[in-house]
This record gives C-alpha cells, sequence and structure tokens, in this order.
C-alpha cells in the first residue's frame, strides 16, 4: 500500500519535469546538474576505493608470493599452506598451454636436400668405448668407479668411456640382425619390452623416407612371442622378421631385472646397436609417428644447424621438479629418487632458472632426433652411464650431463606441443608397475625384501659415495602448475 502511495506523490513531480518540457527547459540546468554531479562523484569514489582495495590485495598477494618462492630453502609454514591457493590462482592467470600444435615442417619430403658429409666434431674427434667389465660377474653398464664418472665429464680429443654392451653383459643381437642393421644410415628406431604393446605403423610416410630409412623396433623375447601371437610376423629370406614396415630386432640376455631399464638400452644406446647409422629417430613403443621422418630431420636439425633435439617436458624445467612429481607419482622407490637428487644437488646442479642458458633442464624423453657425432654419442654414453648407475629416470639425468658438457654439448629444445602433434598415443596394452615403486624407506629393501632391490642396476646407488652427503639438502620446490596430479 505504502509503495503505491509514495509512487502517486512522486509521479505529479515528474509529470511536471515532462510538462515543463525538453532538455532544455531552465529548471533542470539549475537543479539536476547538481545532483548528477553528486551522483558520479559518489560512483566513483566507490569505484577508485575499489580499484585501491583490489590493488593493495594484489601486491599484498604478489609480495607473499615472492617471499615464497624466493626462500626457497626454508619455505614458511604459511607459505606451504598458502600453496593450494596460489596454485588455483595461477590457473586463472596464466593461461593453459596448447597441448597441439602445428609443425612448421615443410610441405614436400622430396624438397629436402639431405646435407653432404657429417658434422665436423671439434673437440671430441675419436671416442672409444670400454669393451670388458673388471667386476664380476660382469654387468652390461659394467662396474663403473666414482672416479671414472667423474673423468667422463671432461671432455678431451680422445676419450675411452663406459657406454653399455660389455662382453658378458648381455643385450645380444641375432648375427642376422646385426647384418641386417649395417646398411642403415638413417634409423627411425623403437622399443617394446616385457610385451607392453604391439608395433603401431607409421602414417604419412614418403616413398622416398620408405627408402632411405630403417625403421628399427626392438624388442626382447617375452614381446616378440606376444607379437606373434598378435599380429602377422613377416619372415624375409635372410630369416629377418617384418611387422609391416618395422624390421623386427630381437635383444637376448637382457641386462637388467627391470624393464624400465631394459628400455633404455635402445633409446639411449642407438649408436651402439646400429653404428653406421648417421642418424637416428628414436620414438617411444607406444607412439604411432604421424610426421615423415625426413621433415622431421630437416626441421629439427639441418635448419637450425643443430645435431640434436629433444621436446621440452610439458610441466617442469628444473629437475628438482620432475623429481619430486616421480615421487608423488610412485614412479620409482622415493627414497631412491631422494638419493639421486642428492648427489646431483652436491655436484652442483641447480634449480632450473630463467637465465641459466637452457631452455629446460627436463625433456620430455619419448622422441630423441640426433645425428651421430662423437660429442652426441659421448652425451649419449654418460647419460646412460648416470641411468646404469642411479634411478631409470632418465629425464632426471639428461639435465645433469648437459650441464656437465656445458658448451660442448649444443641441442635444441622444442616446444612440448609440437612433440604432442608428432604422433598418435596408444595406451600401453597394460600399465608399468613394479613393487619397488611403493617403497617409502631404504628399510623395505633389506630382509625378505631384498628381492626388491636391482641386483644390476643401479649400483650406484647402494655403493659408498665419496662424500659426506649427510647436510645436502635438495632444493625445496614449490608444487607448481598442475603438475603430477595426472
Ligand atoms: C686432454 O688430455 C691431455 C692428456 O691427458 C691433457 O694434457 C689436456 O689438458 C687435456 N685437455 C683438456 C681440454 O682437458
Ligand atoms: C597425415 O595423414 C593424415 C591422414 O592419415 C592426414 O589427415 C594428415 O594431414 C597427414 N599429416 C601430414 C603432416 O601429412
Ligand atoms: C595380444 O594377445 C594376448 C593373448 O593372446 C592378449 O591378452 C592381448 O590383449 C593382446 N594384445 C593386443 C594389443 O592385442
Ligand atoms: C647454418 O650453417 C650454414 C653454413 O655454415 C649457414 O649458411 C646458415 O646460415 C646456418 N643457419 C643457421 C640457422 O644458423
Ligand atoms: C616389503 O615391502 C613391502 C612393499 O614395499 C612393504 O609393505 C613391507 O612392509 C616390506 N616388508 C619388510 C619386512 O620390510
Ligand atoms: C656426516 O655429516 C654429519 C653432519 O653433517 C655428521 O653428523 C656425520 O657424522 C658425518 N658422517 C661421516 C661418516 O662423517
Amino acid at each position: 500500500m505504502r509503495t503505491t502511495r509514495r509512487t502517486d506523490r512522486i509521479e505529479p513531480k515528474q509529470r511536471s519535469d515532462v510538462k515543463g518540457g525538453g532538455p532544455f527547459s531552465p529548471r533542470k540546468l539549475s537543479q539536476d546538474p547538481w545532483r548528477m554531479i553528486w551522483r558520479r562523484g559518489f560512483i566513483r569514489l566507490v569505484f577508485v576505493s575499489a580499484i585501491i582495495w583490489i590493488l593493495l590485495m594484489l601486491i599484498a598477494l604478489l609480495f607473499h608470493v615472492w617471499t615464497c618462492q624466493s626462500t626457497t630453502a626454508s619455505p614458511s609454514a604459511v607459505c606451504r599452506r598458502h600453496t593450494k591457493m596460489f596454485l588455483m590462482l595461477e590457473s586463472i592467470i596464466v593461461p593453459k598451454p596448447l597441448h597441439r600444435c602445428p609443425i612448421p615442417v615443410l610441405d614436400d619430403p622430396y624438397d629436402i636436400v639431405i646435407p653432404k658429409g657429417r658434422t665436423p666434431d671439434n673437440i671430441l674427434k675419436d671416442l672409444q668405448y670400454s669393451m670388458v667389465d673388471e667386476g664380476s660377474p660382469p654387468l652390461f653398464g659394467g662396474h663403473l668407479q666414482w672416479k671414472q664418472r667423474e673423468d667422463s665429464f671432461k671432455v678431451n680429443e680422445t676419450m675411452k668411456v663406459h657406454c653399455g654392451f660389455m662382453k658378458d653383459g648381455g643385450g645380444d643381437m641375432d648375427a642376422v640382425d646385426v647384418k641386417y642393421v649395417k646398411r642403415c644410415r638413417f634409423v627411425v628406431a623403437s622399443g617394446i619390452f616385457d610385451g607392453y604393446d604391439t608395433p603401431h605403423q607409421p602414417t604419412n610416410i614418403s616413398r622416398r623416407s620408405e627408402k632411405l630409412f630403417c625403421f628399427l623396433m626392438v624388442v626382447d623375447e617375452k614381446s616378440l612371442s606376444l607379437i606373434e601371437q598378435n599380429v602377422t610376423v613377416r619372415v624375409d629370406n635372410a630369416g629377418g622378421k617384418w611387422v609391416g614396415i618395422w624390421r623386427v630386432v630381437t635383444l637376448h640376455n637382457l641386462p637388467y631385472d627391470e624393464p624400465r631399464r631394459n628400455g633404455k638400452v635402445p633409446k639411449i644406446l642407438t649408436h651402439r646397436l646400429f653404428p653406421q647409422a648417421q642418424y637416428s629417430i628414436w620414438i617411444d613403443g607406444k607412439m604411432e609417428l604421424l610426421v615423415d621422418p625426413l621433415l622431421m630431420l630437416e626441421r629439427y636439425l639441418w635448419r637450425g644447424n643443430y645435431t640434436f633435439a629433444i621436446a621440452t617436458h610439458k610441466h617442469h624445467r628444473s629437475i628438482y621438479e620432475e623429481g619430486d612429481a616421480i615421487k608423488r607419482r610412485k614412479r620409482y622407490a622415493r627414497p631412491l629418487i631422494d638419493l639421486h637428487m642428492k648427489i646431483y644437488r652436491y655436484e652442483g646442479m641447480e634449480l632450473w632458472r630463467p637465465d641459466k642458458g637452457t631452455v629446460s633442464d627436463v625433456p620430455e624423453g619419448a622422441v630423441i632426433i640426433r645425428e651421430h657425432t662423437a660429442v652426441n654419442n659421448l652425451f649419449m654414453c654418460l647419460w646412460f652411464n648416470e641411468v646404469d648407475l642411479f634411478t631409470p629416470r632418465d629425464q632426471l639425468s639428461f639435465g645433469y650431463v648437459a650441464f656437465r658438457l656445458r658448451a660442448h654439448f649444443r641441442f635444441f629444445m622444442f616446444p612440448n606441443c609440437e612433440y604432442n602433434s608428432l604422433f598418435n598415443l596408444h595406451r600401453h596394452t597394460r600399465e608399468h608397475s613394479s613393487v619397488v615403486e611403493w617403497v617409502k624407506s631404504l628399510d623395505e629393501l633389506t630382509g625378505s625384501n631384498a628381492t626388491l632391490k636391482e641386483s644390476r642396476g643401479g649400483l650406484g646407488l647402494w655403493t659408498p659415495y665419496p662424500a659426506n652427503l649427510t647436510s645436502v639438502e635438495v632444493p625445496f620446490v614449490r608444487r607448481g602448475s598442475l603438475a603430477g596430479r595426472r
């Protein structure tokens, strides 16, 4: 009732305004501007104070983030507690990077001019491999001493390093395969171990690349028998086995107990398995390649005068971030990851920083494109030795070896979104897992559980380190960027 009465009271006035006519009526000029100015001023005041308030809040927040990030060694409890909030904020403020993006490859593989000869080697001219392991029983990776490891990082004109394939250490190829791979100068290599996959046929391979490249699929006996059950394996006149475009190469007497470590043999030691190869492209066994390999060599190596290319990791740029994520996702025994990271910290490996001169310290290692130059071969040997000595998580040791070789090893790290455009991912037929991944403390690896301890790999984690690591602190990492929650 009241409201209607009130409107009644106001209405006549409004009517009179209207009657007073038009915007130029003298009453309007004398009264309304003051009211309007007052109203505007009030709105402005509210507006400005809101903005100032928001700015103050932002400054306080940024200061908080900044202090939390700069006190990496001993983060306050407040910082830790607030990390979740920052993550939420970060996901709102920072746009999500593209998963896939177009790869700037040339249109036609037939247009590519393959460089003549080899990229010259500057300092290292002659790289030799130790072939005999003095320890007993002989191991595939050898019994590497700490001193030998240290010396192997000093690049010189002639070097002799451990690089797997020790006499009687396992990892043997059939004679028919050894003979076949001698003809391969351009290689696309892949591997399947422990029966996790069957080979995926690459698509978009030009006739030129089909003739130029050897497509070599390295498998163990177990995977071979599974492949023979599931897909058609063609046997040629010489006795070589084929699945579609892939020439299947079987490794006998596997070097390690862990299938994951065995998988690193063809991936990292491609130059030892296929010694005549000048170029190789490694792709993980679960991937179906979508891009012509000759186009890849042009885009990733020849165009930028590079001899080595690898993608950046999707989330992490510091090995300590990645180590933390591996522990959370339980991808290897947590105390052993800790020890691995402690050793790298002690040996001078720092957190990644923008001014470090590298795009990232952590690669996405499922695709590796390289020319087999002496220094690249050295890098791969040293990388392999780290994998052999410590944990099989090779994304942790890549950045460390690159850091040790410094300017000697020049490589191209391309965007992760391009990497995702290179292939279709097929799920493993079953998921990798082993009990060792659930181990929380070293005590769990003794007594009745001692069999969990690998007998032929990771020996560096069980041999006394030549320094006291007790007080070494692994850098604190902010659990950032949504990673590790996959
Ligand atoms: C290479 O080795 C030689 C002989 O062992 C040594 O004198 C020289 O200093 C080394 N060069 C470098 C760059 O380390
Ligand atoms: C690869 O082949 C698919 C079809 O199989 C096609 O859609 C795609 O455009 C091709 N990609 C390239 C880079 O040729
Ligand atoms: C291969 O065959 C085995 C047994 O015959 C089966 O369990 C497995 O799922 C098959 N894998 C694929 C990828 O077809
Ligand atoms: C690569 O090297 C060649 C010859 O040395 C040079 O002409 C070319 O400009 C270089 N390209 C890049 C991207 O550095
Ligand atoms: C053996 O390992 C399992 C899995 O890590 C663990 O649950 C168990 O407690 C260990 N046993 C001993 C005796 O340490
Ligand atoms: C290692 O260092 C810690 C303190 O940093 C000390 O307590 C411990 O006794 C040292 N161990 C050895 C074997 O020197």
